[in-house]
């Protein structure tokens, strides 16, 4: 079916078939990026969980090999689970991973390369004494899972936490160990909020106050801060938390407390779960990477053969000028795959128009564009201080004086089918902006066995700040920053005619009163190599 095949991606990681969840210990050794992953061998369905393995270069194109870990031990026999790498000082790889056991009991298992002087690290020995946690006195054994990233105290020791809840209170444990054999709980917990449910893929890890680049996980002290992620299984989606982390105590104090009683920001709008950083030491950089699941049916899914891309990694920092959320941006290698591009300068899209760009073909795109609202308009304009939601508005088809503006991506020339990634402007009374960046899904297809919500939330735009977005567009991702990563959307869309030679490209303004000019470049986006691995390929 070439609908089906058409929406398989060209530049996102994903195994060759079947079913793929979590990232799992990412890690840079000995020259290659490893890439692990929840993988089902068996189907396009959770299920028969193992440890897929691939290696890259460049974060972008990929060569697949054999499985690292399968369910072949009690203590991981009903699914090799989601774990972390941790990269000791004297460059040894440590892995923690949960195992489900035969009675689908919760354990944390160690394993590591067999031979450390194989920069693949193709093989994988589990510890002999396996598992070496089991779910603690008061903790259900079935909610006790997803070790992070280790990192060091200044007693020279590692900790680890470990994701899970009491009653309804999510909760982040804390372990301490010399040797990754043998652990001692931490009493009290990095974190815990009421009312949320479980905690899935903990992260925890420094960010620098002053600097760009990245920080190993152990950093701590002036200038850092900390971030705690937690993947929330109730609602679906990741949410991130900045702070300080007191090494005293193993505890982490949320900077902003109102904000606390929810449970943080979202690193992503759309579809994004179970995503986990690693310290690139190679770009010093942090890295994350996250599952993008399907939004289509499930038996689309068997019926294609497969489920799951990952995201393009993404390079974390704090946002210095806001101090509040973070920058989520592609990595820079990924423009190693743009192509030939095309340039608008200061198109203007009168209130109620949509503007066709003309490039080539629309399938796989690295777009950046720049919009500015004409300013008499702003100032005119007595619609002021609307509620408006990305979620629950209407959707681009709601119209108010600024908004909204922005691109139809994967779009036909006829428009039965388009998502407009765009932004909202409503004037509040006092005469500020407020500024929302949707993608919306309503008339991205016209199949019925889709998912047609509207994704977004607000984005902090600063004073001269102009509104800004880059949109990755790849077969069936779009995948959208705004103002420089401080809000991000990912989504999955599946047309039925907006394929192939007709999947086109608009400039939009579905704005009542305000004009819009926008700047654009579109590149072409080269597909990258994700194929088996090769002996050649060594050198
Ligand atoms: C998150 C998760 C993890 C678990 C893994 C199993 O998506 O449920 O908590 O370890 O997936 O595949």
């Amino acid at each position: 079916n070439s609908m089906l095949s058409w929406q398989r991606t060209a530049f996102h990681f994903q195994p060759e078939k079947n079913w793929m969840n979590d990232p799992n210990g990412p890690l840079y050794y000995k020259g290659w990026y490893h890439f692990f992953y929840q993988y089902n061998p068996n189907g396009a369905v959770w299920g028969d969980i193992v440890w897929g393995h691939a290696v890259s270069r460049d974060l972008i194109h990929w060569f697949h090999l054999p499985l690292a870990m399968v369910a072949d031990k009690w203590y991981d026999q009903k699914g090799v689970w989601t774990g972390s790498a941790t990269i000791l000082p004297n460059g040894e790889v440590i892995m923690l991973y949960t195992g489900a056991t035969n009675e689908l009991v919760q354990v944390q298992n160690l394993a590591y390369p067999s031979d450390p002087s194989d920069p693949l690290l193709i093989d994988w020995i589990k510890y002999p004494k396996n598992p070496v946690l089991f779910p603690p006195p008061g903790i259900n054994v079935h909610d006790f899972r997803d070790p992070t990233t280790a990192w060091l105290t200044s007693q020279g020791k590692w900790r680890i936490s470990i994701g899970s809840k009491i009653n309804k209170t999510g909760i982040a444990l804390v372990y301490e160990t010399q040797d990754f054999r043998t652990f001692e709980r931490v009493e009290g917990v990095l974190r815990a909020v009421p009312k949320v449910g479980m905690w899935e893929c903990v992260d925890f890890y420094p960010v620098s106050t002053k600097l760009e680049k990245g920080l190993d996980t152990s950093a701590y002290g002036v200038d850092v801060k900390h971030v705690m992620k937690v993947s929330l299984d109730d609602d679906r989606h990741d949410y991130y938390t900045i702070g300080n982390y007191e090494e005293n105590g193993a505890d982490f104090v949320p900077d902003d407390i109102q904000n606390d009683v929810g449970i943080g920001l979202r690193y992503d709008y759309g579809i994004f779960y179970a995503s986990k950083t690693f310290y690139d030491q190679n770009k010093e950089r942090r890295v994350l990477w996250s599952w993008i699941g399907e939004s289509d049916s499930e038996y689309a899914d068997v019926t294609k053969g497969w489920a799951s891309v990952m995201g393009i990694p993404r390079t974390v920092v704090l946002d210095k000028k806001t101090g509040s959320n973070l920058l989520q941006w592609p990595v820079e290698e990924v423009e190693s795959l743009r192509l030939k591009s095309n340039k608008f300068e200061n198109l203007k899209a009168m209130p109620g128009s949509v503007v066709s760009l003309d490039i080539e073909t629309a399938t796989q795109l690295d777009i950046v564009a720049e919009f500015e609202i004409d300013k008499e308009a702003i100032e005119k304009t007595d619609q002021t201080n609307e509620e408006y939601n990305c979620k629950t508005s209407g959707g681009a088809a709601h119209r108010g004086a600024l908004g909204p503006f922005g691109l139809l991506v994967l779009a036909n020339d006829g428009l039965s089918e388009y998502t407009p990634i765009y932004f909202y402007v409503v004037k509040g009374n006092d005469g500020n902006l407020k500024t929302s960046f949707c993608s919306d899904q309503s008339r991205s297809s016209l199949a019925t066995d889709v998912d047609k919500s509207v994704f977004g939330s607000f984005v902090p735009v600063l004073e001269n700040e102009k509104l800004s977005l880059r949109i990755l567009v790849d077969h069936s991702i779009v995948e959208s920053f705004a103002q420089g990563g401080r809000t991000t959307v990912t989504s999955r869309v599946y047309p039925t005619r907006a394929i192939y030679g007709d999947a086109k490209l608009f400039l939009f303004n579905n704005a009542t009163e305000a004009t819009v000019t926008a700047s654009l470049k579109v590149w072409q986006m080269n597909s990258a190599f994700i194929k088996p691995f090769s002996p050649e390929q060594r050198s």
